[in-house]
């Protein structure tokens, strides 16, 4: 595996989505042949999961369900497009991955971590990300950034303010108990200014220099596969 692996994480309205895309922009502009992709989605059948998942009536769905369903999108998606992207030298840049099932239905629905960790070793074959951010902001600000936000709420924006502590407190909790390979930026502040904070944890930690393990793909080819998202 010659590629970089990053996963961004973080509760509701942190701007995960725009770090993702501005840092796979800068990643792009140093060089870098860059894949920007998300969970759930990612894939044709994750992004169909994706739509059970998180559709209006999606309230019915119980948490061993959602744990599944989110581990079936995140199977196909490690088969079919990170490890290929990791194994051509790749930098992988992946909105949520394994730390949101850890933090959602682990911290936020109450299941426990040892069934969630056994359901992730199967769904990933055990590849994990070589860096994670956690974009981390205090629970009452990125709700009332996401509610007043032009994205549409789903159920999960709506669960309460309760689910949402025990969300970004089982965030902080797995950073304790294992700091190896995580980061954690301050997402409080204009998006450029996070952005800023980002880059710069990354370009730290990013251990290749820009083209040096890419394949023999040429830069519109690079350049399509960020605007797929
Ligand atoms: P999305 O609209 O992408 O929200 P966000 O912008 O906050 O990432 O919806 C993804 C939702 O799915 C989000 O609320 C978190 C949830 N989720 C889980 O509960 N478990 C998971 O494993 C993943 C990948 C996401």
């Amino acid at each position: 595996m010659t590629g970089f692996f990053i996963a961004l994480e973080g509760s509701e309205g942190a701007g995960k989505s725009t770090q993702a895309r501005l840092l796979a922009e800068w990643l792009e502009a140093a060089g870098h042949s860059v894949l920007l992709t998300r969970e759930p989605g990612g894939t044709d059948v994750g992004e169909q999961v994706r739509h059970v998942l998180l559709a209006p009536g999606a309230y019915a769905i119980l948490p061993e369900t959602e744990t599944l369903l989110y581990a079936a999108a995140r199977a196909q998606h490690v088969r079919e497009v990170l490890l290929p992207a990791l194994a051509a030298g790749w930098v992988v840049v992946c909105d949520r991955y394994v730390d949101s099932t850890l933090a959602y239905q682990g911290g936020g629905r109450g299941l426990p971590l040892t069934a969630l960790l056994q359901v992730q070793e199967f769904a990933t074959g055990g590849l994990l990300p070589d860096l994670r951010l956690l974009l981390d902001l205090p629970v009452n600000v990125g709700l009332a950034r996401r509610l007043a936000g032009p994205d549409a709420v789903n159920h999960l924006d709506r669960a309460g303010v309760a689910f949402h502590e025990r969300v970004r407190s089982a965030y902080l909790d797995l950073i304790a108990a294992d700091p190896a390979g995580w980061a954690v930026v301050d997402a409080d502040g204009p998006p450029e200014v996070v952005g800023k904070r980002v880059v710069e944890v990354v370009a730290e930690r990013l251990p290749m220099s820009p083209r040096a393990d890419s394949d023999g793909l040429t830069r519109d080819d690079r350049a399509t596969v960020v605007e797929t998202r």
